[in-house]
C-alpha cells in the first residue's frame, strides 16, 4: 500500500499528534508522518515526534519579519520532506491566504467543538457559559477563516452537570484522539474527498460517524 506522506503542525502538548503517530503505526493505515513542525521550539509535541523517530523542525514565527515569510519557511520545510497531506494538531497560528491556497483540500484541522459553533479560543469556557448540553469535536479541511471549512468528521460529547472547563476539555480531548485518526484514515485512504465546498463519500461503510455521547437514561 502506498501511504500518504503527512506533515503535522503543532504549537504545544501534541496529544493529538500522539494519537496520529499511534494510528500511523498500524500496517494498514494509509498515511505515515514524515515531518512534525512546531512554531514553538519548546513544544512537548516535538519530543513525542523525536521519540517516535519522526523528523522535526522548530520554525519560530517570532524569527520572521512577516506572516508571509513565516508561511514561506513552513512551505519550504514541508516540500523538502515531500509532504502530501498536512494536519494541524493544536497549531495555534492563523495561516496566510497564500498558505491556505497552496495546501487547499490537502490540509486538515481539528477543533474542540461541533463546528460551526464555538470557533476560536477558550472553546470549552464559552460552551459552558452558553449552557449547551452537547458539544464535541470536528475535523475539517482548512479555509482562510479560522476553524472553518468543509467538515470531514465530528464526534458528539455530552456536557455533564457540574462540568468544569478542565473536566469537559479532558472528555472532548479523548474524543479528539479517536476522531482525528478516523478522519485522516478516510481522507488519506481516498474514501472522503472535497467537491466544491462539500465533503463527499460519506455513504462508504468506513465513513460512519464515531459518536461519543453516553447513551441517555
Ligand atoms: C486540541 O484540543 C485541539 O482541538 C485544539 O488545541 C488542542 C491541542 O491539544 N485546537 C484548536 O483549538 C484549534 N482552533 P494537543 O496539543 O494536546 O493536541
Amino acid at each position: 500500500m502506498t501511504k500518504k506522506r503527512v506533515g503535522v503542525l503543532i504549537s504545544g502538548r501534541g496529544s493529538n499528534l500522539q494519537a496520529l503517530i499511534d494510528a500511523c503505526g498500524a500496517p494498514d493505515f494509509p498515511a505515515k508522518i514524515v515531518l512534525v513542525v512546531s512554531n514553538v521550539p519548546e513544544a512537548q509535541g516535538l519530543v513525542r515526534a523525536e521519540l517516535a523517530g519522526i523528523p522535526t523542525a522548530a520554525i519560530n514565527h517570532k524569527d520572521y519579519p512577516s506572516r508571509e515569510a513565516f508561511a514561506a519557511a513552513l512551505d519550504q520545510a514541508l516540500h523538502s520532506e515531500e509532504v502530501e497531506l498536512l494536519c494541524n494538531a493544536g497549531f495555534l497560528r492563523l495561516h496566510t491566504e497564500g498558505f491556505v491556497t497552496n495546501w487547499l483540500n490537502r490540509h486538515l484541522n481539528i477543533h474542540p467543538s461541533l463546528l460551526p459553533a464555538f470557533k476560536g479560543l477558550d472553546t470549552h469556557r464559552r460552551v459552558l457559559e452558553a449552557g449547551v448540553t452537547i458539544t464535541g469535536c470536528s475535523v475539517h479541511f482548512v479555509r482562510c477563516e479560522m476553524d472553518s471549512g468543509p467538515i470531514v468528521a465530528q464526534a458528539a460529547v455530552a456536557v455533564q452537570p457540574g462540568d468544569s472547563e478542565e473536566s469537559l476539555s479532558a472528555r472532548v480531548l479523548q474524543a479528539e484522539h479517536h476522531l482525528y485518526p478516523h478522519a485522516l484514515k478516510l481522507v488519506a485512504g481516498g474514501i472522503l474527498r472535497v467537491q466544491g465546498e462539500s465533503v463527499v463519500g460519506r455513504t462508504h461503510p468506513q465513513a460512519q460517524p464515531p459518536l461519543f455521547s453516553p447513551p441517555l437514561d
